[in-house]
């Protein structure tokens, strides 16, 4: 039997050998393992994901495939194979690869004698099928009874459909049961207001907005996904990750699929090859690293050439200090976060009725300040109060049992992004503390 690829836009039987071969770096060669016809071609097809980036000059992305062969053609073929045989395997879910069925592949195209058509190393066709690579060595990952495993024995389970490459326990535990908690709280289409869009909105700037469809995102610290949701509405392909359990809300809420994946990862230790996503995004999220400046130097490691970093941060203000908050942060985060909550409801239902009565009052601040209760009632007077009520419950157990929490100002957000080398920095108090973003230059040289 002879393995042959055949064009995956025309899905036709017939000799490719006819069809034109489009030899460039803006095209994207998607081919299939079929048996039983005669030598081919690759029909080389543009990559229905990425629209060109009207802001690098070249587009130009540089992800490794995930084989260790000398020719890439072979590692498409690979690929391929590993699609047409293991399509409904987890793995292939995934976007992952198995060498050893690839390599059967490869030799048995050669044994046969069939043409193996050169194609070009197109990295911006790769970078749209990109795969999880070992955090601890970089290696490629390769799926095996419920686990991906690099060469170097790295193993690294996959759970519920969700590759795992944390420990067992980290400081964000109570992130991840808040978000499973309150899975759906802030999410646009659960509140009716564009809140998490409009935020996100005014981060990414009007000008990137508009070009979000097609772009790849890697969106750090994810959360539930109020701004997955938002990312995915323009049209983004979204890679997701989160240290804690959060990913596995982030995953019910928005099923991964061919624009949307998730896997529960460390900023420090992300499973991605350097500077393959268009937009990296981490909002609501700094502060709670143990070092905020390490972290912005991690989330910029994986824009590429062109791409950019969005991000937040906490800022020092008078109300951090009066409230009484601090006093119990300190025993609630290290508490089961079951207790947290229990606690936190007490909180919430004890003090909101006392925060709406003064939201319109002069004793608002009084009360805002000192309260460790965060409400809404003015930053979003519209949700109603019941949702008053969930945003109370989140926000608030958020601010009470984060591990870390650390405090910057415009100019040290700002002198990070600088010394790091990016260019059109903007950076303003807004939100929740500071705002900003800025662009990897397009020439800039590539590290791993
Ligand atoms: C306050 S929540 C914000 C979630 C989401 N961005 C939002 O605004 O709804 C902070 C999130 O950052 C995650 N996180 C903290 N440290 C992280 C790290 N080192 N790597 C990845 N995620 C992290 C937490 O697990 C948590 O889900
Ligand atoms: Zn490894």
């Amino acid at each position: 039997m002879s393995w042959i690829p055949t064009c995956s836009s025309c899905h036709a039987d017939r000799d490719l050998r006819k069809a034109t071969v489009v030899e460039s770096p803006s095209v994207r060669t998607l081919w299939r393992a079929r048996p039983g016809l005669p030598s081919a071609r690759p029909h080389q097809t543009p990559n229905p994901f990425r629209r060109r980036d009207p802001f690098s000059p070249s587009g130009a992305d540089a992800v490794e495939p995930p084989f260790d062969m000398d020719v890439c053609v072979k590692k498409t073929a690979h690929r391929a194979a590993f699609r047409a045989e293991t399509r409904s395997a987890e793995a292939g879910d995934l976007h992952l690869t198995v060498p050893r069925r690839g390599r059967d592949l490869g030799t048995r195209m050669a044994q046969s004698g069939i043409d193996q058509p050169h194609v070009e190393r197109t990295f911006e066709s790769v970078s749209s099928e990109s795969v999880w690579r070992c955090p601890k060595d970089g290696s490629a990952l390769f799926a095996r009874q419920g686990h991906l495993i690099c060469r170097g024995a790295h193993q690294f389970p996959v759970v519920n459909g969700i590759p795992r490459f944390v420990p067992a326990r980290t400081y964000a535990d109570h992130f991840g049961e808040q978000w499973k908690r309150y899975r759906r709280t802030q999410l646009d289409s659960y509140t009716g207001f564009p809140i998490s869009r409009d935020r996100l909105h005014r981060c990414i700037g009007d000008r990137l907005w508009k070009t979000l469809a097609g772009r790849d995102v890697l969106e750090c610290g994810c959360g539930a996904g109020r701004f997955t949701e938002v990312l995915l509405d323009e049209g983004a392909r979204v890679t997701s990750i989160d240290l804690s359990e959060a990913v596995d809300a982030n995953a019910e809420n928005f099923p991964p699929g061919l624009l949307h994946r998730v896997a529960q990862a460390d900023i420090l230790a992300l499973p991605f090859a350097a500077q393959q996503f268009d937009i990296v995004a981490c909002i609501g999220v700094i502060q709670h690293t143990p070092s905020p400046e390490q972290t912005i130097e991690h989330l910029y490691r994986q824009v590429r050439p062109g791409g950019w970093l969005i991000i937040d941060h906490y800022t020092y203000e008078v109300g951090w200090y009066t409230k009484t908050a601090p006093l119990f942060r300190p025993v609630l985060k290290r508490l089961p976060t079951s207790v947290s909550i229990r606690f936190t409801e007490r909180l919430v239902d004890l003090m909101l009725p006392l925060h709406k009565r003064v939201a319109g009052s002069h004793f608002r601040s009084v009360v805002f300040r000192l309260s460790p209760v965060l409400t809404h009632y003015r930053t979003h007077p519209a949700l109603n109060d019941d949702l008053q009520r969930q945003w109370a419950l989140l926000d608030t157990h958020d601010s009470l049992t984060d591990y870390f929490k650390h405090f910057r100002t415009r100019g040290q957000v700002r002198r990070v992004l600088e010394r790091l080398g990016l260019e059109e920095i903007w950076c303003e108090y807004g939100g929740n503390g500071v705002e900003a973003r800025g662009r990897r230059p397009a020439n800039a040289a590539r590290c791993d």
